[in-house]
C-alpha cells in the first residue's frame, strides 16, 4: 500500500536558506480510514489473528485514539470482531472517534485511569480478556513485534522511493513506528524519532528491546524536547508554527504527533543542526481524523 503513496517535497524559506532538501512520505493519503502508521501496524497483527482463528482482537487507546479508530475499521474489513478498551469514562454522547469505531462494530469498555495505567501488566491483561472468547490482544499503539515487522517494510519502501536519504523522521508515541523505520533503511540513513510524550525515556530501551542487536548499530536518535508541554498539550509556539507552516504548505497536519515532529524538525533546522545538502525525509504518519477533537482548544489559542 505505501509505495503508492507520493512523497511530496516542502518548499519554505527556512529550507531555501539553509540549503537542506525536505520530503515528506504521505502515509496520510494511504487509506480514508487506516492510514498513516496504522495500516502497517496492523497489517500482521490482524494477518496473525486470522491465521490462529481469534474471532476478537482487542487494544487500548485514549477517547480520540488514532489506534482504536484504525483497528475498529481493519478489523471490520477482516471479519473480525473488535474490542476498545477505553482510558477514563466513555464520553456521553460518544465522541466521533468513538462513535466510528462503534458504527464499525468495535466494543468499547471504559476503564478507570487507574485501571489504564495496568494496560501493561500480564495479570492485568489476562483478566481483562477472561471473559473475551477467543480473543486476540494487541498492545496500546499497537506496539508489538509484528507491527514493527509491517513498519520495517515501510521503511524498506521509502528508502525504495527516495534515493540518498541522509535523515528519516518520525512522531513518536510507543516508538514501534520509529523501531520498524529502523530496521528498514539503510545504514546511511539515521532515523530520527520526535517524542509526544514527555520524559519518556524509557523510549530508548523499548526500541533497542525491539531490534535485533546488529540492528542496533544503525543510526538513530530520539529528541525528547519537542513534546510542547507533554502528550495531548499544545502550546503557543507549536500553534505559531503550524499557522507558519500552513502558509507555505498544504500538507495538513495534527498537532499532536506530525505537527510536533515537524515543530521539532524545523527548530532544529534553524538552530542548524543539518548540514547544507542534507537529504530529510519526513514520515506522514496519518492521524488526522484526531483532529475533530481538538476545534475548540485550538480556537482557544487562535483567540487568544
Ligand atoms: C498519527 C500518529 N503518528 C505517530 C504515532 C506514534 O507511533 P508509535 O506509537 O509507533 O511511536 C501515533 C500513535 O500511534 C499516531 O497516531
Amino acid at each position: 500500500m505505501s509505495v503508492n503513496t507520493p512523497v511530496h517535497r516542502v518548499n519554505h524559506p527556512l529550507l531555501a536558506a539553509k540549503k537542506l532538501s525536505l520530503w515528506v512520505k504521505r502515509e496520510d493519503l494511504s487509506h480514508p480510514q487506516i492510514s498513516g502508521n496504522k495500516y502497517h501496524k496492523l497489517k500482521y497483527n490482524l494477518a496473525y489473528a486470522k491465521e490462529q482463528g481469534f474471532e476478537t482482537v482487542a487494544s487500548f487507546g485514549g477517547a480520540w485514539s488514532n489506534h482504536l479508530h484504525a483497528l475498529a475499521y481493519a478489523g471490520k474489513e477482516s471479519g473480525l470482531k473488535t474490542l476498545g478498551f477505553v482510558r477514563g469514562p466513555l464520553p456521553v454522547p460518544l465522541n466521533a472517534t468513538l462513535q466510528d469505531a462503534s458504527d464499525w462494530g468495535m466494543a468499547l469498555h471504559s476503564l478507570s485511569y487507574s485501571d489504564y495505567r495496568r494496560r501493561h501488566d500480564r495479570d492485568f491483561c489476562q483478566q481483562l480478556m477472561a471473559s473475551v472468547a477467543n480473543g486476540y490482544l494487541i498492545p496500546e499503539g499497537g506496539a508489538n513485534p509484528l507491527a514493527i515487522k509491517g513498519c520495517a517494510e515501510l521503511g524498506e519502501d521509502i528508502a525504495r522511493q527516495v534515493e540518498g536519504i541522509d535523515y528519516l523522521c518520525a512522531a513518536c508515541g510507543t516508538g514501534a513506528t520509529m523501531a520498524g523505520l529502523i530496521a528498514g533503511v539503510s545504514e546511511r540513513t539515521t532515523v530520527l524519532g520526535f517524542s509526544a510524550v514527555k520524559n519518556n525515556h524509557k523510549l530508548e530501551s523499548d526500541i533497542r528491546a525491539w531490534l535485533p542487536d546488529d540492528i542496533n548499530e544503525k543510526n538513530w536518535r530520539i529528541l525528547h524536547n519537542y513534546h510542547c508541554g507533554g502528550f495531548g498539550k499544545l502550546n503557543r509556539e507549536l500553534i505559531d508554527f503550524l499557522d507558519e507552516w500552513q502558509m507555505h504548505c498544504d500538507i495538513p497536519l495534527e498537532p499532536l504527533y506530525t505537527g510536533k515532529m515537524f515543530y521539532g524538525l524545523f527548530n532544529m533546522i534553524a538552530d542548524g543542526f543539518f548540514p547544507a545538502g542534507t537529504k530529510i525525509v519526513a514520515l506522514h504518519s496519518g492521524g488526522l481524523q484526531g483532529l475533530r477533537g481538538m476545534a475548540h482548544q485550538l480556537e482557544n489559542f487562535r483567540g487568544s
